[in-house]
C-alpha cells in the first residue's frame, strides 16, 4: 500500500492509499481522479496517462523502458520527469509519492 498525491494542473491535491500491485494510473482512475484519461487502459499504447513525477521520487520510481520512452514521444509538455503512470507499479517503496498531471492529456 502506498499513500499517492496526485496533482491536478489547476493545483487540486489528492493523496490517495493505492494498493501494491496496481499501477499508478489505475489508482486514479478507480478513485475517479480527473487529469488521467488512460484511453488504452494500461498498455503503454495512448500516453493520455502522462504525470511529472515528483523530482524527489525520479530516482525511485525508475526511468521509463524503451517502449514508455517511444509513446512519450506524443505527450504534450514533455519534462525530464516525465512518465506513463501506467507503466509505474506501486510497491511500498512508493509511499509518500507525489506526481503533477498535465494541462491536457491530448
Ligand atoms: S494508459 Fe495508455 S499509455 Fe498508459
Amino acid at each position: 500500500m502506498a499513500k499517492i498525491t496526485y496533482i491536478e494542473h489547476n493545483g487540486t491535491s489528492h493523496a490517495i492509499e493505492v494498493r501494491n500491485g496496481l499501477s499508478v494510473m489505475e489508482g486514479a482512475v478507480k478513485n475517479n481522479i480527473p487529469g488521467i484519461d488512460a484511453d488504452c487502459g494500461g498498455a503503454c499504447a495512448c500516453a493520455t496517462c502522462h504525470v511529472y513525477v515528483d523530482e524527489a521520487w525520479t530516482a525511485i520510481t525508475g526511468s521509463p523502458s524503451a517502449m514508455e520512452e517511444s509513446m512519450l514521444d506524443f505527450a504534450n509538455e514533455l519534462q525530464p520527469n516525465s512518465r506513463l503512470s501506467c507503466q509505474i507499479k506501486v510497491t511500498d517503496d512508493l509511499d509518500g509519492l507525489v506526481v503533477r498531471m498535465p494541462e491536457s492529456q491530448h
